[in-house]
């Protein structure tokens, strides 16, 4: 049963830079940790299909999508926590699936935080997997051959394999994280065979995306970059159907912390292959 109803002053406007740091501060109140460069990503990705609600001019609410060529994402879903349960999620929800549509994008995908399950249940989502934290403590190098830092061709070089695993041609949200990311690592003999990301977040470094052709390609690469986390802990998002990726969580130190639900809407999304994705880039855009 709803607690009220929708706010008579609501409205929904495109996001702006200038609601970002409103946004930030909300989620921060949740206990989310996205810096203001997070949300800077997602609105440059998608300028158009990113919403704010606002009461009385005040941000009270917030949603993103990325499209890519099959499906789109959905991210940074918020609800200020005095104003949930009046239908202010179900409108921003309606407004992102409302331009998806519009695109002629047939699904859309997103991970879920517990709270975000009973919504996206009552719009028809479903269930894909679990998406998985695991969290590892950074151990020094003991000489890890074979790796090295990533350059932008190298970037270009890894694009393939990358589709393959994701499922869709994410290459312009790559190019910006790359810029964005700490560090890069590649597989030096062949570029190709996988990457590695890392970037500083409230949380820890978040290791992805990582993507790596074959399990010592990823295990290098893992290894290494792992090395060059200076404080705190590291983390990845895991996907509960890559086994390739549990097993080396598992055999290097990492242990799983919490749970997101995959989900998605419309069409049953066109699969990539989960064992060469040992890290989601990011659980706001896939
Ligand atoms: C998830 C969230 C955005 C929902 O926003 P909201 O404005 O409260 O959503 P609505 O009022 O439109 O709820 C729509 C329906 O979703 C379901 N729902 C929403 N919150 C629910 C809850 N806490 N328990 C059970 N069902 C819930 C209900 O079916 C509800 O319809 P009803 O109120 O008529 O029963 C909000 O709870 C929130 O910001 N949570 C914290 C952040 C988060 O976890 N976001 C999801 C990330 S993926």
């Amino acid at each position: 049963m709803p607690i009220g109803s929708v706010p008579s002053e609501l409205g929904i406007k495109l996001m702006q830079q200038e609601h970002l740091e409103s946004i930030v501060q909300m989620m921060r109140e949740e206990g989310w940790t996205p810096s203001l460069g997070d949300l800077e990503n997602v609105l440059c990705y998608e300028p158009e299909g990113c919403f704010v609600a606002e009461v009385k001019g005040e941000v009270v609410g917030s949603v993103t999508t990325t499209l890519y060529t099959h499906f789109g994402w959905i991210g940074m879903m918020m609800v200020r926590k005095n104003l949930r349960r009046r239908g202010i999620g179900s409108t921003l929800l309606k407004t992102a699936l409302r331009y998806f549509k519009e695109k002629g994008v047939p699904t859309a995908r997103l991970e879920a935080d517990p709270p975000g399950v009973p919504l996206y249940e009552s719009f028809g989502f479903v269930k894909e997997c679990d998406s998985q934290r695991w969290f590892g403590k950074p151990f020094k190098l003991r000489g890890v051959p074979g790796t090295g830092r990533a350059t932008k061709e190298d970037l270009e070089a890894v694009l393939a394999l990358d589709k393959r695993a994701f499922g869709d041609d994410r290459s312009r949200v790559l190019r910006r994280l790359f810029a964005y990311s700490d560090f890069a690592f590649k597989v030096r003999r062949d570029p190709s065979l996988g990457i590695i990301m890392g970037r500083k977040t409230a949380a820890g470094t978040m290791l992805g995306p990582f993507i790596a052709a074959n399990g010592d390609a990823a295990k290098r690469l893992l290894r290494w970059a792992v090395g060059f986390v200076e404080e705190g802990e590291a983390y990845v998002g895991v996907l509960e159907t890559s086994g390739n990726a549990r097993l080396l969580m598992s055999t290097q130190g990492f242990r799983k912390r919490s749970v997101l639900t995959r989900m998605y809407w419309g069409d049953p999304p066109r699969s990539g292959n989960p064992q060469l994705e040992y890290g989601i880039a990011a659980s706001a855009t896939g």
